[in-house]
């Protein structure tokens, strides 16, 4: 995709290595991404066909309003002042409102101007992260930048479930399938990064066995955190291990460099 091909601001986000981990992918065949957060490999490929899925259902109406009505979308996000008092009005307004293009507009204005673009939550699924634009360039991106997104997007169908309910209800084959999903070990402090329903120690078996399950017709290519839990279960598999440099927690100014590893599956 040509010009700004960011749209958000996203945990995890795989912009920084896009260019080491997309030689493990193909965008020739459906491209299915269960845990796709911001897309940043079907933004940057436009895949013919493809399915994005993400349990964050703010984020996927964000996606599905973005799809079908981007000017709609844009004229709300342009209209909501960049300064502190205006982003907490906004924050109250968007935890009540149902989802539309007004929504929509509000998710990506907090999205850009909260602290580091994280997605947290409180126990009763509101989002709270504070105000983050405070240092930053208050600059918004312009409706033409939306109209381009959108036109993406008419290739994408967008689901909001747990990655494994999706992928067993798609059933797909012939297609190649990239796993992100959120880090677990034993040994760290997990961040809710994401909200309320962080990825546990158990989805890290149902990752494997789903995963197994459609490698016999598909190509399924997982990146994970460097750790044990993740080298012993797929051993056999790991092909990779790419260096990152991440903040801690959100905290630009805590980062550290971690490795991912990176396994592929393709019995096809
Ligand atoms: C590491 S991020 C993905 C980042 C993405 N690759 C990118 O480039 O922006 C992991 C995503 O998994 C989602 N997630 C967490 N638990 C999930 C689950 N059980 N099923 C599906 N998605 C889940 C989170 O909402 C988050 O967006």
């Amino acid at each position: 995709m040509s010009g700004q091909s960011k749209l958000l601001k996203w945990a995890g986000s795989k912009s920084q290595i896009s260019d080491r981990l997309s030689p493990f992918l193909r965008f020739d065949v459906p491209y299915i991404e269960p845990f796709c957060g911001s897309a940043v490999f079907f933004f940057e490929n436009s895949p013919e066909t493809s399915h994005l899925n993400d349990l964050n259902s703010d984020l996927i109406g964000f996606f599905r309003q973005t799809k079908s009505a981007p000017d709609e979308v844009w004229e709300q996000y342009a209209a909501i002042p960049v300064d502190e008092q205006s982003y907490y009005s906004a924050r109250t307004r968007y935890n009540e409102m149902e989802q539309s293009p007004e929504k929509a507009g509000h998710f990506i204005y907090l999205n850009h101007f909260c602290f580091n673009g994280l997605y947290r939550t409180n126990r009763n699924g509101k989002f709270n992260t504070p105000y983050g634009a405070k240092l930053k360039v208050k600059k918004k991106l312009d409706c033409e930048a939306f109209r381009r997104f959108s036109g993406v997007l008419q290739n994408a169908q967008l689901h909001s479930l747990d990655f494994e309910d999706f992928l067993l209800q798609l059933n797909p084959t012939g297609s190649c399938i990239y796993m992100d999903p959120p880090y677990f070990t034993n040994d760290e402090r997990v961040f809710g990064e994401y909200g309320a329903n962080t990825f546990k120690g158990h989805d890290l078996e149902r990752l494997f066995s789903v995963s197994h399950a459609l490698s016999g017709k598909n190509r399924v290519v997982i990146s994970y955190k460097n750790c044990s839990e993740f080298s012993e279960k797929f051993c056999g598999s790991i092909v990779g291990e790419i260096s990152v440099t991440r903040n801690v927690g959100g905290f630009a100014g805590r980062r550290k460099v971690e490795k991912e590893l990176v396994a592929v599956l393709d019995n096809q």
